[in-house]
């Protein structure tokens, strides 16, 4: 999709469709609107009137113009309570606009948001992010593409001081939402395809493009930095694990080092503790954090933030066979402690043990987000619509849920209670890898990985409810949904104080 801004006046905006916002306040119909209204006759508020139009969030008013402007068309979007007025109501309005506006065959729509409560560049952000998130679909597979498609975009900003700040929205939305899509591409793309070298792979083409250095660990390489939890959940696969090490240094002098961790299990059988089918269907999902790391580095170059990111990505399939893992198995992790097999399917928390002290001890950084489709237990925490964060530090926790809440991802606290520890006891190892009691499974998973961070501030997003819808939502189709890119470009953008 090509973008672009649009600097004259609603009436005069050059597009198939002009999509135009409207809160559900009619006393407040804003002086573009009230300006096209009057060039197209009062057309558009007899409509409105006619089809009893409140604004409320999925209405639409669509009529011709017949020449009476320069737009073919007008597409009125019901934006919800003015109460509201925040990016996320102007992202979703966006969103389901150009869905509309292509299902009415529209390639090219302009769109303009009401100015309420955002600045113009984060009304040009949501309005980009939106538009190409919510019309983001995976269709590579299939014989019958949809043959509609939105080819141009143009953000309606008529107002000359606002411009240069609506292309800087632009600008970034277009590199979140990019980024976001190319975490969806990856999640989607079968587990036949996305192995741990195909992650590799994709790893030296972001890292060439862009003057980042990687280094691939091979599974002897491992062995020699004693990473036995990661290798014990990788020894049951015909592939073999890939251990990815990204980074991103500033030209000038760094603020900050941080490390982002993305559990990274391109298939989860469950190994030995086999999954049932249902439970194993989604499970090319397992990736989902990783891919969302490799397309934080997608976009850092862009961003020329004054800090120093790592990437660590542990890539494994978790496989039933001759030489898997076994229950009642003992393991060494890096940083060696012993960890006794409780459950081969807590696999995910192994491969994240030995990332993380592998990033303590290689990497030391002043603080470390992981990403990881974890456990089944923060859906029924959460459900589907909200990520768990667990974290050892509060201050850092706070920054975190605001870089969520900024970027329009929901993120909820789950308290690190010490007492659940208990339940991680082994009769022959330093640790079990699942508790011995009853309940709070995404809690008792990031108590497991407390004991790789050293201290180090840290805070764990569990994605496993919101990495994948299962139906269509306002921001996207069925599906990977990108979670957690945002959140991490907006934390390092505050973080490189450029927010
Ligand atoms: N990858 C799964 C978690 C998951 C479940 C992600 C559902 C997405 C949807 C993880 O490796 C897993 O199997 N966790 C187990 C842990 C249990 C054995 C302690 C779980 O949550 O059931
Ligand atoms: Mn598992
Ligand atoms: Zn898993």
């Amino acid at each position: 999709m090509k973008l672009g801004l649009e600097t004259r006046p609603l009436e005069a905006a050059r597009a198939e469709v002009l999509v135009v916002g409207r809160w559900a306040d009619p006393a407040r119909p804003g002086p573009d609107f009230t300006a096209l209204d009057q060039k197209l006759g009062g057309l558009v508020s007899a409509a409105l009137k006619a089809e009893k139009f409140e604004g409320k969030v999925g209405q639409f008013s669509h009529l011709y113009t017949n020449g009476g402007i320069a737009a073919r068309r007008v597409l009125v979007v019901g934006l919800g309570p003015h109460r509201q007025a925040d990016a996320e109501a102007v992202r979703r309005g966006s969103s389901v606009g150009l869905r509309r506006a292509r299902d009415l065959g529209a390639a090219a729509a302009a769109v303009f948001m009401p100015r309420d409560g955002l600045s113009a560049r984060q009304r040009a952000h949501a309005i980009v992010e939106g538009g190409l998130l919510g019309t983001y679909r995976f269709d590579k597979y299939l014989k019958e593409k949809s043959p509609k498609a939105i080819d141009v975009l143009t953000v309606v900003e008529p107002e000359r001081r606002n411009q240069a700040a609506a292309r800087e929205g632009l600008k970034l939305g277009e590199t979140w939402a990019a980024s976001t899509c190319f975490t969806r591409d990856l999640v989607n793309e079968p587990a036949n395809v996305v192995t741990p070298s195909y992650l590799a792979e994709r790893a030296a083409e972001i890292a060439d493009g862009r003057g980042l250095a990687l280094k691939v660990l091979e599974r002897d390489d491992c062995a020699k930095l004693g990473m036995g939890a990661y290798l014990g959940v990788a020894q049951g696969s015909e592939q073999p694990p890939k251990f990815i090490h990204l980074r991103y240094r500033p030209r000038g002098r760094a603020r900050r080092r941080v490390a982002l961790i993305g559990k990274g299990i391109t298939f989860d059988s469950g190994g030995l503790d086999l999954k049932p089918p249902e439970g194993m269907l989604r499970m090319k999902d397992d990736m989902s954090g990783a891919a969302a790391v490799l397309a934080v580095f997608q976009a850092l170059p862009r961003l020329k933030l004054p800090i120093e990111v790592h990437g660590v990505i542990a890539a494994t399939e978790n496989m039933p066979s001759g030489t898997a893992q076994r229950p009642g198995d003992v393991v060494r992790a890096m940083n060696g402690l012993t960890i006794e097999i409780g459950n081969t399917d807590a696999e995910g928390r192994l491969t994240l043990a030995d990332s993380l002290a592998y990033a303590v001890k290689e990497i030391e950084p002043d603080e470390m987000i992981d990403l990881a489709t974890l456990t089944g237990a923060v859906v029924i925490a959460l459900g589907l619509g909200v990520s768990g964060v667990l974290s050892s530090h509060d201050g850092f926790a706070e920054r975190v849920l605001a870089a969520a809440d900024a970027a329009g991802e929901r993120m909820w606290r789950l308290p690190l209670h010490d007492d659940y520890k208990e339940g991680l006891k082994s009769d022959v190892a330093d640790l079990n890898n699942i508790s011995n009691q009853r309940g709070a499974g995404a809690i008792v998973a990031a108590l497991f990985m407390r004991d790789f961070t050293a201290n180090i501030p840290w805070a764990h997003l569990d994605i496993a409810g919101t990495a994948f819808a299962e139906r269509e939502h306002p921001l996207g189709p069925k599906g990977a949904t990108g979670v957690g890119v945002r959140t991490v470009l907006n934390y390092l953008m505050a973080l490189g104080g450029k927010r």
